[in-house]
């Protein structure tokens, strides 16, 4: 197998926090203290392990607070990891080697304001030693990729939100690199300004580039990433190619049927997750999975029933999001 573009292996990461936990001197000198109430220990990341591949495009999901930033920061070399490690296009997790051939979107950007788009990304470009020809020719065509050449001239602290984001994903495209790595890159914008953001990482895709990036919002990562992880609570709870994810066995199947009577509706109606009215003269039976199928048909021809249609349905990726979720806090 190929090396990954990404890889980590049991990665953890618990805060210390509150009075005291924070600092490390003081932490060494109460070590046995009943610290109780004025430290506390925040489990942020509990053992993960992820493994991305050359020119997938990766969807970490994960509702607030599951530990996706975290994770990210592990990722860069921002955030010591407690235990575990992993490796970034080969080198070890922080190696400066990797950077180069790295693009990074944190969440909360900070950004020099005072400078306007072009000068703003002259100046990343800069931060990787490219001339100062590459930097223009970059630097113009991104403005032009992210639709902010209507704000050229403008300083970034008039940017609004979205095109403080906008801005945000060009700087970390400015290297060209081969992964990139966004942290919440659709947040703060509105439906226009998601799809470039999606048009965006198809190309990249399509250019052969990897990206891992997160999100909540699910119809984004359903509508571009080959394999996703759902993480809440600082785990991985679910992980796979979207497609499998989606088309699991456990998908419901719809049969409509033409009428039957009220008794025969019950009794087919036991074999069924719900019944439904669907329009005149016809019901809807939800079962369970394909399984289900046979056995109901031929109670349908017992109970003397029409067929009109046997439909599966896709689970959706929010159906599945919800789903781990609640099995995780149960
Ligand atoms: N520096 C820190 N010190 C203490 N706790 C922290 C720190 N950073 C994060 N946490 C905690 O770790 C947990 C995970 O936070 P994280 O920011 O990784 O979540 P997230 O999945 O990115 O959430 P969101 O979708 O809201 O961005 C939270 O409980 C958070 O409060
Ligand atoms: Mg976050």
């Amino acid at each position: 197998m190929s090396e990954p573009a990404l890889s980590v292996t049991n990665l953890v990461k618990t805060f210390e926090v509150g009075f005291l936990g924070a600092v490390p001197g003081v932490r060494r000198l109460t070590r046995g203290w009943n610290l109780k109430g004025i430290s506390q220990r925040v489990e942020a990341v509990r053992g993960i392990d992820l493994r991305v591949e050359p020119g997938q495009v990766y969807g970490f999901l994960g509702p607030n607070g599951a530990g996706k930033t975290t994770t990210i920061k592990m990722l860069m070399g921002l955030v010591h990891p407690t235990s575990g490690g992993g490796t970034l296009l080969g080198h070890p997790l922080g190696a400066r080697a990797a950077r180069a051939r790295l693009g990074f979107l944190p969440e909360t950007p900070y950004f020099y304001e005072y400078l306007k788009p072009l000068e703003f990304l002259d100046f990343y470009g800069s931060l990787f030693r490219m001339t100062a020809r590459e930097r223009r020719q970059r630097a113009e065509a991104l403005v032009d990729r992210v639709g902010l050449r209507h704000a050229v001239n403008r300083p970034i602290r008039k940017f609004s939100k979205g095109m403080v984001q906008r801005i945000g994903v060009a700087q970390a495209l400015i290297n060209d690199p081969d992964l990139v790595v966004l942290d919440e890159p659709m947040s703060g914008l509105d439906p226009m300004g998601r799809k470039d953001v999606r048009d965006i990482i198809y190309e990249l895709r399509q250019a052969g580039k990897t990206v891992f990036f997160s999100s909540h919002i699910l119809q984004d990562v359903e509508l571009i990433c080959d394999r996703v992880a759902i993480m809440t609570s600082g785990k991985v709870r679910a992980e796979g190619p979207l497609s499998e994810l989606l088309d699991s066995p456990t998908r419901n199947v719809e049969v409509i049927t033409g009428p039957v009577d009220d008794a025969a509706k019950a009794r087919l109606g036991a074999l069924a997750l719900a019944v439904q009215v669907a329009g005149a003269d016809r019901l809807s039976f939800m079962l369970a999975d394909d399984a289900a199928v046979a056995g109901f048909l031929e109670a349908l021809r017992v109970e003397g029933g029409r067929l009109v249609s046997v439909t599966p349905h896709r689970r959706s990726l929010e159906e599945i999001f919800v789903e781990t979720a609640r099995e995780a806090a149960a």
